[in-house]
């Protein structure tokens, strides 16, 4: 991957940067802006370098058709207040701009084209397609990692056609993720939650042959509380899934990694409930697991503060409820002290998980958080993603 920064030949080239501006939008209006706030170093170092840049996004599935509350118009807005600076949305159909002269007749230094999967040759992975958007411009960046798991025209075809590199985001991005897969420094950790163990058995096989520990919580922690022969009354659990504790069990015994899960529990009899602390053999039929109980936390703590290098993904409870945030809380603080003392490389991913940093205002305090769903999870699978191969 040749990144940006190293290129000095920018001044005056249409730079065809593609983006993951799919914000989560309610009515036309942008419920989160994190994902605008993390390409705005790329934004700014290309103005300074005095490029013309087109940007490429999706938002949204909208499968190939107009759909006008899919537009990129309010996202042009916010990038317009965020850099100060005028920013311009082409909706004319991309298939009849003819050559990249067309972007001369704008004042404006930021045109975004609207969204691109407006067109079913984008999933399609048309080449043709792809060919005709690299003619629009000089050079092509990718600057969306949480995308580049998509063979999709704009990420994986147009390299094909122009020099290309990847944006500050994405370094950033891969740089924090060889940390923990490739380029570790040991112990190291993962804490990993979420409700459905399925979605993340591929996660943690890959992840066993590489770390020392591996804590398991939130919803997915209750099949493994179950295998081991406690009762978890009504807590949600995914069906059918011993076999997949087993060979987790059995992978990390052969590979020497440790599997944690919680000892003790909070439970409640509803999700609005309150909140009462359990051992796992006294778990009534009518009650459900929604956190981690105080001996849990002592032990993750204690895990973290023998570990060099910790990811996080997924929280300990249902946080939503403040009667049973406090596992994930009082994880976050020890990560967020430990990064503070230098003591850990941290790195945390996963909606959200990171729904919950921002609301302990916590996200600068991790040496990297990730706003890529599919592709943090595929790239810790091991998968090569097509986004990224394309660079390569
Ligand atoms: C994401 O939100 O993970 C990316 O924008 C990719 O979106 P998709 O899952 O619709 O391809």
């Amino acid at each position: 991957m040749r990144s940006i920064i190293k290129e000095k030949n920018l001044n005056n080239k249409k730079i065809l940067l593609r983006l993951d501006l799919n914000v989560p939008l309610d009515k036309g209006k942008i419920t989160d802006t994190t994902r605008i706030d993390k390409i705005l170093p790329t934004l700014n170092f290309l103005i300074k370098k005095k490029s013309k840049i087109i940007i490429l996004s999706h938002v949204g599935r909208p499968k190939g058709k107009i759909v006008e509350e899919l537009s990129l118009e309010p996202i042009r807005k916010e990038l317009q207040k965020k850099l100060d600076i005028k920013v311009k949305l082409i909706k004319k159909n991309i298939k009849e701009i003819k050559n990249k002269n067309f972007f001369d007749a704008f004042s404006e230094k930021i045109l975004i084209l609207e969204n691109i999967r407006f067109y079913s040759e984008e999933e399609e992975n048309n080449n043709i397609f792809a060919k005709h958007l690299s003619s629009l411009g000089d050079i092509y960046v990718n600057d969306a990692f949480s995308c580049s798991h998509r063979a999709h025209a704009s990420i994986h075809e147009i390299p094909k056609f122009l020099p290309s590199f990847s944006g500050l985001q994405i370094d950033l991005e891969v740089n924090a993720l060889t940390k923990i897969t490739t380029e570790i420094n040991r112990p190291i950790t993962c804490i990993i939650g979420g409700s459905k163990i399925s979605t993340k058995i591929n996660v943690i096989k890959n992840l066993i042959p590489k770390f020392d520990n591996i804590i398991i919580v939130g919803g997915m922690a209750n099949n493994f509380i179950e295998f081991f022969g406690n009762s978890v009354g009504k807590s949600i659990k995914e069906k059918n899934c011993n076999l997949i504790v087993e060979e987790i069990v059995t992978l990390s015994k052969q590979e020497k990694c440790k599997i944690f899960y919680p000892e003790d529990v909070i439970v409640s009899k509803d999700l609005n409930g309150s909140s009462q602390k359990k051992e796992l053999n006294k778990i009534l039929s009518d009650e459900m697991i929604l956190d981690i109980g105080p001996k849990t936390i002592e032990k993750i703590i204690n895990i973290i503060d023998n570990s060099k290098t910790i990811l996080w993904n997924g929280p300990a409870g249902y946080f939503e409820n403040p009667n049973f945030a406090n596992g994930s809380i009082q994880i976050a603080k020890k990560l967020i002290k430990n990064n503070k003392e230098n003591k850990i490389f941290s790195v945390a991913g996963g909606g959200d998980t990171v729904s919950l940093l921002n609301n302990l205002n916590a996200v600068d305090n991790f040496n990297f958080v990730s706003t890529a769903g599919g592709a943090f999870l595929e790239y810790l699978e091991g998968k090569k993603l097509p986004g990224i191969t394309a660079l390569d």
